[in-house]
């Protein structure tokens, strides 16, 4: 590096005074403790999370001043001189992410520092910014096209307190993240969340569904094009995705379905961040973060060369991998508590819970449409309910006879009565895409049974290509 004084540039500032400048304007809560524990300096934003100003807190004890906050976490590192990266702590009851790191002179502990991204963006408020602040930061954050945060991620089971302990270590960071999941886990609920906890959270949450888009559309979709590019090409060309995702997050839904001639595309975004509209034009860098989802299990459809080995590795640089709710009773309770509170109030109704009955309907369904489903049951419940509890009268019928015949008919173990010809139960919380899916497993089942094993023949009575009958194998986990 070469100093202002080595370059013949006349010194204007001086390197107290840009650190000044960067410590004040950081986006990060900054406080530095002295050897002492008394605080030397703190900027306003972290100053402002603790309802204080600076001055107010320079030249006191670390001890006194954050009493109750994880803050307290830095005398530790000052004594041990080991830092510590990624806490999650709170103040207030507000999450925030934290590094701990001490500042060492000649191998001696002369103080530390304490970096802190609250992850919360709905409750982060600049306590000193006066009414006209907050309500333009309010609107700012209407406008955000993300809903949810991780507090709205419901469930308590210990893999989901896992899963959500990692989605807020990864979030501040800039990794590429895959999510995977049953239909209605939750996937796009995290996805949002990853955004919310991020440092990018102000920038925009730009979703595109690769399974619902034909591949020429999609590929516009994503890159943009040009004036003219193509006959019926709006005037003036249009804005791809990944453009307008810059500063922010690109989230690809139903990753499993974008065609291999997109794939190499999206990974040469991923390594380059460089963009260019169909029909030419100039080169542009898009800082967009990407996260995906798919419930495809990607690790076959790359065994099966469906999709890219290389671009599954660059986006498995984190994968959350949510177990549907079968697996996660526990979490049931928690949200059928919160639908009901949610539904309580747009009926404007005070439903209190459920009978122990229902209660033991739901742990012994297997919910195949997941938390989805679940929902749906409590908002069916709401349509057809009088007093103020939940009864087996108010359910479905595959629910309400769940607990008479023994028998669960989505039960996990059940592979939708191979080889006994077609059935099909309709759960009343399925959407029109479970059951299409559901469909078109047991279609394939049939067709393989009847081509005795024989996936050729199988693809030809389903008047499909062979790879087309492989993918959905993999899909529905039938190889
Ligand atoms: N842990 C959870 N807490 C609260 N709500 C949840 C949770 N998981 C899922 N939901 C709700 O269930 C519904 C389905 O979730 P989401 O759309 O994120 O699922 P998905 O995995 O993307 O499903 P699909 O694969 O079908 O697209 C949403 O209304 C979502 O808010
Ligand atoms: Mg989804």
């Amino acid at each position: 590096m070469l100093y202002p004084e080595e370059t013949g540039v006349s010194v204007k500032y001086s390197a107290e005074k840009i650190l000044n400048t960067i410590f004040e304007n950081s986006n990060e809560g900054l406080l530095v403790i002295g050897e002492n524990g008394i605080i030397q300096q703190v900027n306003s934003t972290l100053a402002a999370t603790l309802r204080k100003t600076p001055d107010k807190m320079i030249g006191r004890p670390l001890t006194e001043v954050c009493k109750h906050s994880g803050l307290r976490r830095l005398m530790k590192v000052l004594k041990s001189g080991v830092p510590e990266f990624g806490k999650i702590d709170s103040i207030d009851g507000r999450s925030f992410l934290s590094d701990y790191i001490p500042i060492k002179s000649n191998q001696r502990v002369q103080g530390a520092l304490a970096k802190i991204i609250f992850l919360n963006p709905e409750r982060e408020i600049n306590y000193d910014a006066g009414e006209g602040n907050r309500r333009k930061r309010q609107a700012a954050h209407r406008k955000s096209t993300v809903l949810y945060t991780v507090d709205h991620i419901v469930g308590n089971s210990p893999q989901m307190v896992d899963l959500k302990e990692t989605l807020l270590k990864v979030a501040p960071r800039n990794s590429n993240v895959l999510i995977t999941g049953e239909s209605g886990t939750g996937k796009e609920l995290f996805a949002q969340a990853i955004h919310a906890a991020s440092l990018r959270r102000s920038g925009p949450f730009i979703k595109i569904n690769c399974a619902a888009i034909p591949d020429t559309l999609l590929e516009s979709e994503f890159f943009g094009y040009e004036e003219g590019a193509f006959t019926g090409s709006k005037k003036g060309g249009q804005v791809g995705k990944l453009e307008l995702a810059n500063g922010g997050t690109v989230f690809l839904d139903e990753i499993g379905d974008l065609s291999f001639a997109l794939q190499a595309k999206l990974l040469r975004f991923i390594q380059d961040k460089e963009i260019q509209k169909l029909g030419g034009g100039e080169v542009k860098i898009s800082d967009a973060r990407v996260v995906v989802a798919t419930n495809y299990n990607l690790e076959h459809l790359v065994k099966y060369k469906k999709f890219r080995e290389d671009l599954y590795y660059r986006l498995n640089v984190v994968n959350l991998s949510i177990p549907p709710l079968r697996e996660r009773k526990e979490d049931i309770n928690d949200l059928v508590a919160c639908f009901i509170e949610k539904y309580n109030r747009i009926f404007g109704l005070r439903v209190t819970g459920l009978t122990p009955e229902v209660e033991a309907i739901f742990q012994k369904y297997s919910w195949p449409g997941n938390v989805r489903e679940l929902e749906n049951v409590i908002e069916r419940a709401f349509n057809v309910i009088e007093g103020n509890v939940i009864t087996k009268d108010h359910l479905p019928p595959q629910l309400s006879g769940l607990l008479d015949s023994e028998v669960d008919n989505h039960g996990e173990n059940e592979e939708f009565n191979r080889g006994n010809g077609l059935s099909l139960s309709l759960s009343g919380g399925q959407t029109l895409a479970d059951i299409i899916n559901q469909t078109e497993k047991l279609v394939i089942l049939q067709a393989l049974k009847n081509s005795k094993g024989n996936k050729a023949k199988a693809a030809q009575l389903l008047g499909i290509s062979r790879p087309g009958l492989y993918k959905k194998l993999v899909k529905y986990n039938l190889t």
